[in-house]
């Protein structure tokens, strides 16, 4: 029987009984609050902002608004599954960790990452791993135990270190490689620009760079600034479909494309081969330009045509997991609410937020009579003017 995420709160009710409250935060509000103060200002304002004036970060969010779940009564949803299969692969949920780069300096021991795959592990929620991470690849996924994990590349200008990456995530146990396509530049983030703050120009979150072979060869002087230096000349590619066969060539694992949001580029990735669509904008990091990435969604999961399509950007509740499943997504992707879990209570934290987010989901399908994922449908969706 697949777990019942939803008993989660009887924990919590029981250990009221003997007098124990939860010390972890219950809404976002407050874990995003609790993480500001537990972060250095500098990582907070790294973590927490976004691009331009944020129009796009608050319309992620927002867009959930818009959208109410019709209750439907006398179903006996007293069971309810929410496993899935992606990639072959039979997860639990569709909840999954979306790549976060500087996640490893989120922890108090600035290993981040470790403590990620850790939480992985114990929830059953995978964790794509940044190519930006504190510690490399392989010692991450040494801590997934018997939950898959993806790794996401920020493809480098040179193909040689690309190549490289992708053949030790695959020799690490990757189940998946996410290809991020929306970030060759860094947008325009005024919070981290008033402060002319950027982690990895500090050599922050580069091990995977500084562990790799290729990349020893383009740093034969091994210097940490000779290394910075270098990675700023690697890190970005502005690829196009033309790369797309090279992409495609590295490996045999499921291959995702990051950052599609129209159905024309849905189409030329399905043409170039890809497994999985990952429709995201970012979570409004990248460009202020205002679209909502739940607003992609409906258009994405239609071009798609039955390809798995990943979703991320402004989800902040169960209530917001189950919306973008009933809108078609396969798989739902949190960023900063897990961020701001480690943040504040470390790897339970983190275990705190994920077992959430999955306990308000069960709740929310079992109180509205949507016992599994197949009944989410866009029937099941009204929209509603703005409140
Ligand atoms: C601090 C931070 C760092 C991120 N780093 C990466 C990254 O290294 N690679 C990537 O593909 N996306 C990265 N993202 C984007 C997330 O994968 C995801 O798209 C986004 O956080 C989802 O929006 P949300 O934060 O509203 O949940 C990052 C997001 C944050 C908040």
């Amino acid at each position: 029987m697949s777990p019942q995420f939803g008993d989660y709160q009887y924990e919590i009710y029981l250990d009221g009984l003997r007098g124990v409250v939860p010390d972890l935060p219950m809404e976002f509000g407050e874990l995003e609050r609790r993480a500001q103060s537990a972060l250095s200002p500098s990582v907070w304002s790294y973590v927490a902002g976004g691009a331009g004036d944020e129009t796009t970060q608050r319309a992620n969010v927002r867009a959930f608004e818009r959208y109410g779940l019709m209750p439907r009564m006398m179903v006996g949803a007293a069971q309810r599954d929410l496993s899935v299969d992606l990639f072959g692969i039979r997860l639990a949920s569709p909840l999954f960790m979306a790549p976060v780069g500087v996640i490893g300096l989120c922890a108090q021991d600035g290993h981040g990452d470790l403590a990620t795959a850790r939480a992985a592990a114990r929830t059953g929620v995978p964790m794509v791993a940044s190519t930006l991470s504190v510690d490399p690849m392989e010692d991450v996924a040494a801590g997934f135990g018997d939950t898959p994990g993806f790794f996401q590349l920020y493809t480098p200008t040179d193909r040689a270190l690309a190549e490289s990456l992708v053949k030790r995530a695959e020799a690490a146990g990757f189940k998946g490689i996410v290809v991020t396509l929306d970030t060759w530049v860094t947008g325009w983030r005024p919070r981290d620009l008033s402060t002319a703050n950027f982690p990895q120009l500090r050599g922050h979150c580069l091990a995977n760079y500084t562990s790799d072979p290729r990349f020893k060869e383009l740093v034969p002087s091994g210097d940490p600034m000779d290394a910075v230096r270098t990675w700023v000349g690697v890190f970005g590619n502005p690829l196009t479909w033309d790369d797309l066969p090279w992409l495609r060539s590295l490996t045999d694992l499921p291959l995702i494309l990051k950052g599609i949001c129209h159905p024309e580029d849905v189409r030329r990735a399905k043409d170039g081969g890809v497994d999985g669509i990952y429709c995201s904008t970012h979570g409004g990091r990248q460009a202020n330009g205002g679209l909502a990435a739940l607003d992609a969604l409906p258009s994405v999961v239609e071009a798609a045509d039955g390809t798995p399509v990943l979703f991320d950007s402004g989800v902040r509740s169960g209530a917001d997991v189950v919306k973008a499943l009933a809108l078609g997504a396969t798989a739902v992707g949190v960023g900063r609410p897990y961020a701001y879990g480690l943040a504040v209570g470390g790897e339970d934290g983190l275990v705190h937020v994920l077992r959430s987010l999955l306990a308000e989901a069960d709740l929310t399908m079992a109180v509205d009579g949507y016992p599994t994922l197949a009944d989410l449908t866009p029937e099941a969706l009204v929209t509603q003017a703005r409140q």
